[in-house]
């Protein structure tokens, strides 16, 4: 009787938290590579929207002639059919330190990088859905954010987190982000500017939802607290042992405080490294996210009980999974379905994601959420592609929610 009663109360208390975590949609939501869905493509934001996400994620990075635009980094092989249309723009430079080759950016006008299409990281050309997308503008995205705000009923909530990419070597080009990335975020009418060039805020119901910056980097951050009054996260690199050392004491914790509101950890850390950071950051008054969550249930346990406020997710629909099960009382408490307490985050936590294993349980199969979620999508996505992407999206879309996760 009394072990029913402690098994009862975790669910409640842990539904209760489970509400506290919410998903930032990882270059949309379904970037990871069981998903079809180019990464950054109208697809992948308008599935992270219906999927519930919190958040969507856009990188920002610049062109040759200062247009801001979303991807996620400064080449734009892996993402496109760039290597096809421009074979003679290949390019090898010294960034950070290292040789790099590729097709980037900032030798690309946006008009010629406008006649790109998009693809699918994983999937080297042959994904199902390449070839159809174009790249966003910044602007374009966050117009399009507004659009899957009015679409899935959820005005004034559905957020953005853009990233600023790479912003010391954008600038040493003369093609500094903070500026235009400011100015969009005024355009798409999140916030307004005043003479003194300070955006305020929107409260008027202009803004389709919260709009969180994000960058690895401090000036950014800086200058965006300074001309505005936007929540600021500042990422924390995933390399052991530079990250972890990164924030090791309180000081280190309160020195973040100073320009950011929130710290973005790696979940691939490890347990105890992620714990201790994350203690730090909260006694200096810092919330704490998490990146970046896969296919897999075991680090939301961890996230949940630490008191993080959200998560960087590879496949929003199977986030939204894991915490609608975690929010659903279970008439069975302690059955195969609750993720295991000793389940410890993995190691090689890679952004781009793990198949689903056997131990991947703990999913509920939301089988009518599922069908009429890929139903509304189908609809918003069909005005988009035409319908023959849209059936394999959404057989894709229905797959990964129960068929994929029952592993
Ligand atoms: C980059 O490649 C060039 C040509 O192969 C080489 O000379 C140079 O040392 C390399 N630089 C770095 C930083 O690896
Ligand atoms: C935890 O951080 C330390 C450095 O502070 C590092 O040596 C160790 O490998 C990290 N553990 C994991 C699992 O990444
Ligand atoms: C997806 O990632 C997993 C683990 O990293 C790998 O084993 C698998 O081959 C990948 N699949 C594709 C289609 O790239």
């Amino acid at each position: 009787m009394q072990s029913l009663l402690v098994a009862l109360l975790s669910v409640v208390l842990l539904a209760q938290r489970g509400e506290g975590l919410s998903i930032v949609g990882h270059r949309g939501g379904f970037s990871d590579n069981t998903s079809y869905v180019p990464e950054h493509s109208a697809a992948a934001y308008a599935l992270g929207a219906y999927a519930g996400v919190a958040y969507l994620e856009p990188d920002v990075v610049s062109t040759k002639d200062h247009e801001l635009m979303v991807m996620h980094g400064n080449d734009l092989g892996g993402t496109s059919d760039v290597a096809e249309k421009f074979p003679e723009r290949v390019a090898t430079k010294v960034i950070s330190g290292k040789n790099v080759t590729g097709y980037f950016t900032e030798d690309f006008t946006w008009a010629e990088i406008s006649t790109l299409r998009l693809r699918a990281r994983a999937y080297g050309g042959q994904g199902a859905l390449d070839g159809i997308y174009p790249f966003f503008r910044f602007s374009e995205m966050l117009e399009f954010t507004k659009t899957l705000a009015r679409e899935t009923n959820r005005w004034g909530e559905l957020g953005v987190y853009p990233e600023l990419k790479m912003p010391t070597y954008f600038r040493s080009l003369g093609l500094p982000l903070e500026e235009k990335y400011l100015q969009a975020a005024a355009d798409a009418g999140y916030c307004t500017f005043d003479e003194a060039g300070f955006c305020a805020s929107t409260t008027n119901g202009e803004a389709p939802g919260p709009f969180i910056a994000q960058s690895f980097y401090s000036a950014p951050l800086k200058y965006i607290q300074s001309h505005s009054e936007f929540q600021r996260v500042v990422l924390i690199t995933s390399v052991v042992p530079r990250g972890p050392d990164k924030i090791k004491t309180a000081a280190q914790a309160e020195a973040y405080a100073k320009y950011a509101d929130i710290v973005a950890l790696p979940i691939s850390w490890g347990a105890e490294n992620f714990t201790r950071a994350t203690l730090l950051a909260q006694a200096a008054g810092l919330e704490v996210h998490g990146w970046t969550t896969d296919v897999d249930p075991a680090p939301y346990r961890m996230l949940v009980d630490l008191g993080v406020t959200a998560t960087f997710s590879n496949n929003a629909n199977f986030a939204d999974g894991v915490l609608q099960q975690m929010r659903q009382p279970q008439s069975e408490p302690d059955d195969d379905d609750a993720p295991d307490d000793d389940d410890a985050p993995d190691d090689d936590d890679a952004p781009c994601g793990d198949v689903p294993t056997e131990g991947s349980t703990g999913v509920p199969h939301h089988h009518g959420t599922g069908i009429a979620i890929g139903m509304v999508i189908g609809g918003v996505l069909g005005v988009l592609v035409g319908a023959g992407p849209v059936q394999v999206l959404r057989a894709r879309y229905n797959s990964n929610r129960y068929h994929d996760i029952e592993g």
